[in-house]
């Protein structure tokens, strides 16, 4: 289990980095994929951007690119502070998780996208950038604009699911019916994906036997995860 703010490296095939932490007292999950020949550094959710931004520039890297699941403020925690750091920074999200924070208060945090994306609700566009490529899923329900990533060895879940369940539909802007589809499309989608990749969660939870993994496998969590195999997910009318 990775400690506060320690970092799993997996060097793919191609060259690719695919770096894992757990940052603060919500275990919020990030991962970032990096293109140290082409100096791209794409960071999904980054929670401590002081630490990330230390940790980067010892290896003569920076971010260039963060790119979030949804809009709540603890996935969007380090926004402010990185945008400091590293002003020309390019952030990308989904059209629908602009969120008016009138909308939930405390719940969301206000994110100036540089870049949208537009897709429908469980549909994938690619999102490349040097020898970056991730597939980015429109998955709403727990939040508005929700997406997932995947690519590179990993699929990054958000909030849709954490190791043994799914991200809650009882807060404002949620939407039970969208995230029993998204978790549908998530279903089909994981089956199609090598079973050793990483399921990377939003948070670091509890897993089935009371252990608390960074990740599990894709083959465990479409085995496991008590959300992915509820009757009504599995069931096969939409
Ligand atoms: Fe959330």
């Amino acid at each position: 289990m990775l400690r506060e703010g320690e970092f799993d490296i997996d060097i793919r095939d191609d060259g690719i980095e695919v770096w894992v932490t757990q940052m603060g007292d919500f275990m919020n999950m990030n991962t970032a994929i990096i293109d140290r020949i082409n100096k791209i550094v794409a960071i999904i959710d980054p929670f401590d951007s002081e630490r990330w931004f230390d940790v980067l520039k010892k290896e003569g890297l920076c971010p260039t690119h963060l790119l979030y699941t949804h809009t709540h403020r603890d996935h969007t925690w380090g926004y402010s502070k990185m945008l400091k750091l590293v002003p020309n920074i390019e952030i990308v999200g989904h059209e629908d998780a602009k969120v008016d924070v009138s909308l939930g208060g405390e719940l969301f945090g206000k994110v100036d996208f540089t870049h949208t994306w537009k897709n429908a609700p469980n549909s994938s566009v690619k999102w490349s950038e040097g020898g970056i490529i991730l597939e980015v899923t429109h998955s709403p329900g727990h939040a508005p604009g929700h997406v997932t990533f995947h690519g590179h060895g990993i699929y990054h879940a958000g909030d849709l699911l954490f190791t043994a369940y799914s991200g809650r539909v009882d807060l404002p802007g949620s939407d039970s019916n969208a995230q029993l589809s998204s978790l549908k499309n998530a279903r089909r989608l994981l089956s199609s994906l090598p079973k050793e990749w990483r399921l990377i969660p939003g948070h670091r939870y509890e897993w089935i036997d009371g252990t608390t993994p960074d990740w599990i496998t894709i083959k465990d969590a479409l085995e496991n995860n008590f959300s992915l195999n509820d009757r009504s997910v599995t069931s096969s009318s939409s």
